[in-house]
């Protein structure tokens, strides 16, 4: 076995083989959008990321993956992948991002993959994480955990220089944030509910330009706040997460994970401390990529594909033959 320095991790062609893995794991998506089988469009989007990331020259760690290794039977947390060859890398991975938007042919479900070096990510337990993001331009802590939800929504349309009326927050639609809904409301900024796929819901807050969203904000999985972390350190743009702990199994599962501190707020950074490389591809259509096409002879992905260290963001269409 060869082993790489981390310095050759940013290596350009690795970056383009992590595309071809978020592209391999959406497209296997391709006969399940729609089909109402969230388990089955899982399960092949999650042996074909594998596949696929098998055939990279790393020493890669699961690190945000499938769950725990008696849960989850590929790409479970811990997991060894990649060939062997090559650097030393944290993975963090969602072959499926938004299992329920793929089977029911709902916008933005996602293949989604990140890439760091060894050491660099969270290892977040599967546990909620409560979220706040905004896109790049701001000064830091132009809003914060600390401050309600108005007062975040306040914040913000002072530093753009516009009403609270011009500012559109997006949120996962649950009973849980119902307060939080009305709290917005009540400044008069508009919401973009989505009914999942949060890793999604925050990557729009960095494009506001693109998808008219300013602040994303509410709380989903603590692993999709690492992914999310991950594409904003790419794209620009602040994330702050808390872990939520509903009970003491939760708690233990954090401890597990060597986290100590339960009201600790983790910055951008804090989840991801090193460069990153991400790339995601649309399953469904959405506001940032489209969805898998499927015509007689062959199929079309988008893909993003971002390097922290550059700040590069590249939208690719791949075009493939149907075998
Ligand atoms: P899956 O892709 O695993 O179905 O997750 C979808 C998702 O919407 C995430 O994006 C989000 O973080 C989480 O579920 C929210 O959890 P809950 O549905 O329990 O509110």
């Amino acid at each position: 076995m060869t082993t790489t320095a981390v310095t050759d991790f940013q290596d350009r062609m690795l970056s383009l083989g992590l595309a071809r893995v978020s592209e391999a794991a959406a497209i296997a998506c391709a006969h399940h959008i729609g089909r109402g089988d969230e388990k089955a469009a899982d399960q092949a989007a999650v042996d074909a990321m594998r596949r696929e990331l098998n055939r990279l020259d790393i020493q890669g760690t699961v690190v945000i993956g499938e769950g725990e290794r008696d849960e989850a039977p590929m790409l479970y947390i811990g997991e060894e992948v990649g060939s062997g060859n090559g650097p030393a890398v944290d993975i963090a991975l969602d072959p499926l991002e938004g299992t329920t938007l793929c089977a029911k042919d709902m916008p933005n479900s996602l293949a989604v993959i990140a890439m760091g070096p060894r050491g660099s990510m969270l290892h977040a337990p599967d546990v909620y994480m409560e979220k706040l993001a905004v896109g790049p331009g701001f000064r830091r802590g132009v809003v914060t955990m600390d401050m309600t939800a108005s007062e975040r929504v306040s914040a913000l349309a002072a530093a753009k220089g516009c009403s609270t009326r011009d500012i559109t927050v997006c949120v996962l639609d649950r009973p849980r944030h119902a307060e939080m809904i009305a709290e917005i409301r009540s400044t008069g900024a508009a919401i973009r509910l989505i009914t999942d796929g949060d890793v999604a819901g925050v990557m729009h807050a960095a494009d506001p330009a693109r998808t008219g969203i300013d602040m994303y904000m509410g709380s989903g999985g603590a692993p999709e706040g690492v992914l999310a972390a991950a594409a904003l350190k790419c794209m620009g743009g602040q994330f702050f997460g808390k872990l939520l702990f509903r009970n003491d199994d939760e708690r233990a599962r954090a401890r597990k994970a060597g986290i100590s501190n339960f009201d600790r707020v983790y910055t951008r950074d804090d989840l991801v401390a090193g460069d990153m490389i991400f790339a995601a591809t649309g399953v469904t259509d959405g506001s940032l990529l489209s969805g898998i096409r499927r015509e007689i002879g062959h199929v079309t992905a988008e893909t993003i594909l971002m390097r922290s260290k550059t700040g590069s963001v590249r939208r690719m269409i791949y075009r493939n033959p149907v075998r």
